[in-house]
């Protein structure tokens, strides 16, 4: 083999390779970064919400017979009731690669219980306050996710231990209540334990539960569906967490994977916030091509549309003489619209581009009702988009900004095509701009968890991405 063949050889794989490592980076619509600060204030809403659990949960009454060195008992401890729980020292520490451990320090409780102790010789019962101190817990959070790209969080491990027990008791007491009640502090021991750490994994599994289900209802409108579905298993830094979700707009009952790529993106390196977004050119072309293949030909301009201008030959051979030359008489003219191709998307440092590609059809109505072409041009329509969140929607606006043409037809000759400019932005506003921007106004839902407020969101455009940066706030 020559040399100048192995160079050629070399120059077609590369492409090839690159394009393999391309599809290895799978396309993510939208990432989602959780900070320190976030998981702190997830951590305080958690631990109350537990405390309350716990507390309003109580426990089932404890019965049994227990020999003891003195004999053999039947015992009874009922209304078991947790009446204070403290917690202040708790902490959530991130673990890469996917874990987080939370942690309880030094917490304590205060119990209430009712108790009986009989047998043949005895029958005493009374009341007793237990306090419950140094509680510490120590629980594991695995994140990962399933094959069909669920978030999974697994409590693997969860630990309690408990510094000491103090038992004050009313009721008449005696020697053997010490070894009943040392007997009932482990029972008690035993049971908080289990208790905490259930209550911790229930919370969890419910938590992972809202999530799928937020990942499985992915219906936008009649239209179109999105794909929540995580396309990497998430990943646990020293300061955040982040979620890289698909995020890719489907029309409905069409789920078919899309075959463009788009560049990846990272989101800044500033952890100040809660949550970040990053809302990609991915998501947003997806959204595009979906929109289009379902409603292209529903942005067909109507002929009563049409009419509302009264445009006529006559007013239009103001603008392009070459008409009056070939229409002696006047008639009214009609104009059509279709939108060609899915508007393209991209986005630049504080702006949105949305090219929308337009063939525009002039034709005039004849006396015998016969439509007859006049000419017909394609049209890109350059708008510039704004974007806002609003009750955790995100949506958005178009603003025509400039028009491309170019004649693709003429039964006039050729003419001045730039003279229609102002002519064909006033009608391509009314017949393609708000009608999309009717779909824009009703907005996209971000992925976020019931009870949850976004507090103070700023929104950005960046290249390759929008960013979302907001604290949140949880209603309890
Ligand atoms: C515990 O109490 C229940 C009803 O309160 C009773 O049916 C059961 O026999 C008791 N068990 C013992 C071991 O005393
Ligand atoms: C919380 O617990 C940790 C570990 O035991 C300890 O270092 C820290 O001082 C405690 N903080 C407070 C406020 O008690
Ligand atoms: C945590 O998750 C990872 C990834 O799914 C898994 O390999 C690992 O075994 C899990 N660890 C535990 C303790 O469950
Ligand atoms: C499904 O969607 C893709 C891309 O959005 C589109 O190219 C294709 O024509 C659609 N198929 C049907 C049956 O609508
Ligand atoms: C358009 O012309 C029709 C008659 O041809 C008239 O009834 C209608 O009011 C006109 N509309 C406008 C908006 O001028
Ligand atoms: C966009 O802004 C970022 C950060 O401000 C900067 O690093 C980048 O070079 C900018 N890109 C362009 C194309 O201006
Ligand atoms: C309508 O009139 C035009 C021009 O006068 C003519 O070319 C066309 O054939 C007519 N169409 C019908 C359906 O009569
Ligand atoms: C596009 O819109 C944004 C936000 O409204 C604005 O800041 C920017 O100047 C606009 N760009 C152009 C080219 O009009
Ligand atoms: C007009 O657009 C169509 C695609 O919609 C394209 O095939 C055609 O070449 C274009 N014509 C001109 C003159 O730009």
């Amino acid at each position: 083999m020559k040399a100048g063949e192995k160079k050629m050889k070399m120059w077609c794989v590369s492409p090839l390779l690159s394009l393999f490592v391309l599809h290895l980076e799978a396309n993510s619509g939208l990432k989602v970064r959780i900070t320190q600060r976030g998981l702190n204030y997830g951590k305080e809403v958690g631990m109350k919400i537990l405390q309350q659990e716990i507390k309003e949960k109580g426990f089932p009454d404890r019965n049994g017979t227990q020999t003891f060195l003195f004999g053999t008992v039947d015992y009874r401890v009922s209304r078991i009731q947790i009446t204070s729980i403290s917690i202040h020292n708790t902490s959530v520490v991130l673990v890469p690669e996917n874990r987080i451990v939370v942690a309880v320090r030094d917490a304590s409780a205060r119990v209430s219980t009712h108790w009986t102790l009989n047998n043949w010789l005895l029958d005493y019962h009374g009341k007793a306050e237990i306090s419950i101190l140094g509680i510490s817990v120590t629980a594991t959070i695995n994140m990962s996710q399933n094959n069909r790209g669920y978030l999974l969080m697994l409590v693997p491990d969860c630990r309690m231990s408990i510094g000491g027990i103090k038992v004050q008791l009313s009721g008449r007491g005696s020697w053997y209540y010490d070894m009943f009640f040392q007997y009932l502090e482990k029972t008690i021991q035993r049971k908080l334990q289990n208790r905490v750490c259930l209550s911790i994994k229930f919370r969890i599994q419910k938590m992972a539960a809202a999530l799928k289900k937020l990942q499985a209802t992915s219906q936008i409108d009649s239209f179109a569906q999105i794909d929540y579905s995580l396309t990497k298993p998430p990943e646990v830094f020293r300061s955040y967490i982040e979620l890289d979700f698909k995020a890719s707009v489907y029309p409905i009952r069409n789920h078919t994977e899309l075959l463009f790529m788009t560049v990846p993106f990272s989101l800044p390196d500033n952890n100040d916030n809660m949550m970040y977004f990053g809302i990609s050119e991915y998501f947003l072309k997806s959204l595009s091509l979906s929109y289009y293949t379902v409603g292209a030909s529903k942005i067909h301009f109507s002929e009563e549309h049409s009419s509302s201008f009264n445009l006529t030959t006559e007013a239009l051979s103001r603008i392009i003489p070459e008409i009056a030359q070939h229409y002696t008489e006047s008639h009214l003219v009609r104009t059509s619209v279709v939108v060609t191709a899915a508007p393209t998307v991209w986005l630049q440092n504080n702006s949105l581009t949305v090219k929308i590609p337009c063939f525009v059809e002039v034709s005039a109505l004849l006396l015998n009702q016969t439509m007859q072409p006049i000419f017909a041009l394609n049209i890109s329509a350059i708008t510039n988009a704004t974007v806002a969140i609003t009750e955790q929607r995100l949506i958005g606006s178009l603003q025509l900004k400039r028009l491309q043409l170019s004649l693709t037809y003429s039964n006039i000759g050729s003419f001045q095509v730039s003279f229609l400019k102002n002519l064909l932005a006033c009608f391509l506003h009314n017949t393609v701009i708000l009608p999309i921007n009717d779909v824009l106004k009703r907005g996209f839902h971000l992925p976020n968890m019931a009870r949850i407020a976004f507090l103070g969101p700023a929104i950005k455009l960046n290249q390759g991405y929008i960013l979302i940066t907001t604290d949140v706030s949880y209603k309890y």
